[in-house]
């Protein structure tokens, strides 16, 4: 596995692949790998000839409270996971070789960039397409793989593909979780040992959901009380929101007749956790 760390090199290796006839898959992240992101590098080593993996904790997505500055890093144990995955490059820019101190242009997807994360985290979105739009110039894949982890996420970059013409195709691949259900995330490793199990009411309320739905109950009103019920049973989690929308549009859905997102966010301390169920 070849790092590298400037734009120009790695859009004129992706060039010589593609003249070579390869096809590139590509997994963004922002380092601290765990299960949830090697499911989305096996995923592209399965379907590309060439695989990019990018790790660049972006802080244009990040507000101002927020932990940027503390967010995980371990360069050196993501490097030895990747290669072990059969990763062909580590792109790994710094913020300046991103972010050079003249830019001014954003990518924003308006309307979609407000809606669940982007309501309690404004700015948030416009920082992520920002730079997926900025990564998919530089590296140039046939496919980009994403978690369903981030389901706000997939439909913000799918609408950014589809409004401004991307050549790339997008993957979703499946949510990724420990063996009591806690979706992972690189901000599990924030969780003491108390909140480490009350985060596993996330997946219990979802899964309470699941149940109702498969018992045949569609109101999305009598789904998210049953939900509150159970995230209720751990008082000092604060959530902050509990919604049933369209996976396309985010916007809530009365029903879940015609198939839907549920996605929840939730505080552990100061910790914020997300999770989602999409029911077809
Ligand atoms: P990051 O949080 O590092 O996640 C990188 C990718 O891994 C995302 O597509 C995310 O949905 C996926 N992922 C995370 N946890 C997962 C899980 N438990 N199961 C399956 N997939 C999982 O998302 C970002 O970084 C950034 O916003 C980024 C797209 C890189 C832009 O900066």
């Amino acid at each position: 596995m070849q790092h590298i760390f400037s734009a120009v090199e790695i859009t004129a290796l992706s060039k010589a692949a593609h003249r070579a006839g390869k096809r590139i898959g590509f997994v963004p992240t922002m380092g601290a790998l765990h299960r949830g992101h090697i499911s989305l590098v096996r995923m592209a080593r399965a379907q590309s000839d060439v695989v990019v993996v990018s790790i660049f904790v972006n802080p244009a997505q990040f507000g101002p409270t927020e932990d940027y500055a503390k967010y995980p890093r371990s360069l050196e144990t993501d490097s030895a996971m990747l290669a072990a995955e059969g990763c062909d490059y580590l792109f790994h820019p710094t913020v300046e070789e991103m972010y050079p101190r003249n830019a001014d242009t954003w990518v924003t997807v308006e309307g979609l960039s407000e809606k669940l994360d982007g309501h309690s985290r404004p700015g948030h979105f416009r920082g992520v397409t920002t730079v997926v739009a900025k990564l998919f110039n530089i590296v140039q894949p046939d496919f980009a793989f994403f978690g369903q982890k981030d389901a706000a996420q997939v439909a913000i970059v799918t609408k950014m593909v589809r409004d401004l013409n991307f050549d790339v195709q997008i993957v979703v691949c499946p949510i990724v979780r420990e063996a009591d259900g806690l979706a992972m995330s690189s901000r599990n490793a924030y969780l003491n040992a108390d909140q480490r199990k009350q985060a596993t009411v996330l997946s219990r309320s979802l899964m309470r959901i699941q149940h109702m739905s498969d018992q045949g109950e569609k109101d999305s009103v009598k789904l998210i009380a049953a939900a509150r019920q159970v995230m209720a049973e751990e008082p000092s989690v604060r959530l902050d929101y509990f919604e049933i929308v369209n996976a396309a549009t985010l916007d809530p859905v009365p029903d879940i007749s015609d198939g839907a997102l549920v996605a929840v966010a939730a505080y552990f301390g100061t910790i914020r956790l997300i999770d989602n169920l999409l029911l077809l």
